[in-house]
């Protein structure tokens, strides 16, 4: 499985035999400028964290060029159906064999409400298993003891977490996530990309160290094979 920062919150991933697409936010990121584009995503499912602006952003667009099934929350997946893309709702605790991989939508600690305020369902991370390695994918939130449950499931190879502060974790908690998800391991995604959530990257990679989890910062279309 090979895992893509394509900025923010937004990841490429691609299985054995399919692509998928984490949190789209890309044509707005003025980071994510030169360095990938929406033309080049070509996915199978989309998965949705939670109905944020900066992470749903491109979820038409995507998936109307893509014919992709989007994969979330009840209600996110609810209002997606209702615009006539295709969609398949989970909600928090459930697992299910997709054919790229089993995913289970976890929980998050965050809010969920649409641009336009309307709601969004409760936010979540996502746990993915494919090709016999695990990537949870924390999305949007604070720090919280039901991360604790995730290795329950099985080891996980690969924790992307957020780290920019402010909104969600800062590096601090999430050398923390990493601990308690069991996972040596950890890329940081959610900072530098508006102002709020500028990060000191020295200074986070030292929070990592002390607690002996690796953090990884791929550049923005560079990623992690596992
Ligand atoms: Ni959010
Ligand atoms: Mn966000």
């Amino acid at each position: 499985m090979e895992i893509v920062f394509l900025g923010h919150g937004s990841l490429q991933i691609r299985t054995a035999d399919h692509e998928l697409v984490v949190d789209p936010f890309i044509t707005a990121n003025e980071l994510a400028k030169g360095k990938v584009s929406l033309n080049q995503l070509h996915p199978d499912f989309i998965l949705l964290t939670h109905a944020h602006q900066d992470h749903i952003l491109d979820v038409e667009a995507l998936a109307k060029a893509s014919g992709a099934t989007l994969i979330s929350n009840y209600e996110i997946i609810t209002h997606y159906q209702g615009k006539g893309l295709d969609g398949h709702p989970m909600n928090h605790g459930g697992a299910r064999d997709f054919p790229f991989g089993w995913l289970k939508y976890v929980n998050a600690v965050h809010t969920s409400s649409f641009p336009d305020g309307s709601y969004g369902g409760q936010p979540g991370g996502f746990v993915l298993n494919s090709g016999g390695k695990t990537v949870y994918i924390a999305g949007d939130t604070a720090l919280h003891m039901d991360m604790k449950l995730i290795p329950m499931d099985g080891p996980v190879d690969l924790a992307v977490l957020p780290i920019g502060d402010n909104f969600t974790m800062g590096a601090k908690d999430a050398a923390q996530a990493a601990r308690f998800v069991e996972c040596p391991r950890a890329m940081g995604v959610h900072y530098d990309t508006f102002g709020y959530i500028e990060i000191d990257k020295e200074a986070a990679q030292a929070e990592f160290q002390k607690l002996g989890v690796e953090l990884l910062l791929p550049e923005i279309g560079e990623g992690v094979t596992l």
